[in-house]
């Protein structure tokens, strides 16, 4: 059993994530600043694991904290996933996104080799791809990105892959995920956006707890089947198992790896409102509205990389999804500030 510190562990994906490892046997320690989430999504993961995780509340950044934590505690890899992840956002205050996602990483990777730690699984991002030329994506098509949260996934990434051309002895997992979407089949863990959500998933479940009236689908003249923007929507459940598998692999492989995380299919904004209505019975009004900037037709992946290096394929569908998303909107309608 592997000691992990999971950086940003209290996130949407780093909560369902730490819930697997528990399961699996790990320990955990969580550092997180929860600039983006709250105690209580680690309380709830603890109750879920009926096991507990060793909390750090501080920031990446903070390389005194950085270097005592990796000293004090006998780690074996760092799962990495502090960010900022608002696109918009980072068009508005691009300093912030490589201040706090490049520069972050820099303090980590330098008490990480301070250390002797060389395992890093990190989380990258379908939008390294930007508007793919071919479908579906693999691990080598180009990266070439479209806004500044997109350029900072893929200077890390730089920096993974230069680090471990000098020091064989690192090893880098960088997952590419696509979307992830769901939650836990508790229901006790979740997406808890702080504002309007800019991800289509949160939204709709918004509109189906009736805190937003209705959605607005950018665009209906994509050229896509249904002329609604298609996307590769992963269960986050699928998605945690993914990095224990990372986890295993990063142990026995070294150099820089990127590995996508999908399930290799397309589905239509259209066909994934559909799919929340017959999951769980709850119509969701919407209409059309124009294209948002930025925005591509379609991506997914091609997943079977993780397949041959991880064993790895994402289980659960679509349907499934919603229904568990749905679960954890409906008995957390105020996501976890409620403090239920
Ligand atoms: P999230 O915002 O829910 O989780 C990120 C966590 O990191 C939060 O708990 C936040 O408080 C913490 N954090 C941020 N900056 C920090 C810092 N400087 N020091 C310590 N903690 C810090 O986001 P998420 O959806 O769980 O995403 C996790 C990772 O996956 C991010 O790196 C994100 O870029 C990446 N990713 C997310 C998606 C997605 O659609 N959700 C898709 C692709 C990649
Ligand atoms: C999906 C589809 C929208 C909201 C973004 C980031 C990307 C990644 C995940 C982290 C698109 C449509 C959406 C709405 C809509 N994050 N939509 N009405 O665009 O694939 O990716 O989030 O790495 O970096 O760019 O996901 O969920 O925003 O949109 O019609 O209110 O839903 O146009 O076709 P996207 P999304």
């Amino acid at each position: 059993m592997a000691r992990l510190l999971v950086t940003g562990g209290a996130g949407y994906i780093g909560a369902h994530t730490m819930v697997e490892l528990l399961a699996a046997g790990h320990n955990v320690i969580c550092l997180d600043n929860f600039s983006n989430s709250v105690p209580e999504a680690v309380a709830r993961v603890q109750q879920i694991a009926g096991r507990a995780v060793t909390l750090a509340i501080g920031d990446v950044r903070d390389d005194a904290l950085l270097r005592r934590l990796l000293a004090e505690h006998p780690i074996d890899a760092v799962i990495h996933f502090a960010a900022l992840k608002a696109v918009g956002e980072s068009v508005a205050r691009p300093l912030d996104y490589y201040d706090n996602n490049v520069y972050g990483t820099l303090v980590l990777l330098r008490a990480m080799a301070a250390a002797g730690v060389k395992r890093i699984v990190f989380s990258s991002s379908a939008t390294v791809y930007g508007a793919p030329e071919q479908l579906p994506l693999t691990e080598g098509a180009p990266v070439r990105t479209t806004n500044p949260y997109g350029a900072s996934k893929a200077m890390v990434e730089q920096m993974l892959r230069d680090l471990c051309a000098a020091d064989p002895e690192w090893s880098a997992v960088s997952l590419r995920y696509f979307n992830p979407i769901g939650a836990h089949a508790s229901g006790r863990i979740g997406e808890d956006p702080r504002d309007t959500p800019n991800n289509l998933f949160p939204y709709v479940t918004q509109v189906a707890v009736g805190k937003r009236e209705r959605l607005s689908i950018w665009g209906n003249d994509w050229p896509t089947p249904d002329g609604t923007g298609v996307r590769d929507y992963l269960h986050v459940v699928d998605l945690a198992a993914g990095h224990l598998r990372a986890v295993d692999y990063s142990a026995a492989h070294q150099g820089f790896m990127p590995i996508n995380l999908g399930t290799g299919r397309g589905t239509s904004v259209l066909e994934l409102v559909r799919a929340f209505e017959s999951a769980t019975g709850i119509a969701i009004p919407h209409s059309f509205a124009p294209r948002r900037p930025g925005d591509i037709a379609a991506c997914w992946a091609d997943p079977s990389l993780a397949a041959r290096l991880l064993g790895w394929r994402a289980e659960r569908s679509v349907e499934q999804a919603c229904a568990d998303g749905w679960r954890w909107q409906q008995h957390n309608p105020e996501g976890y500030r409620a403090g239920k």
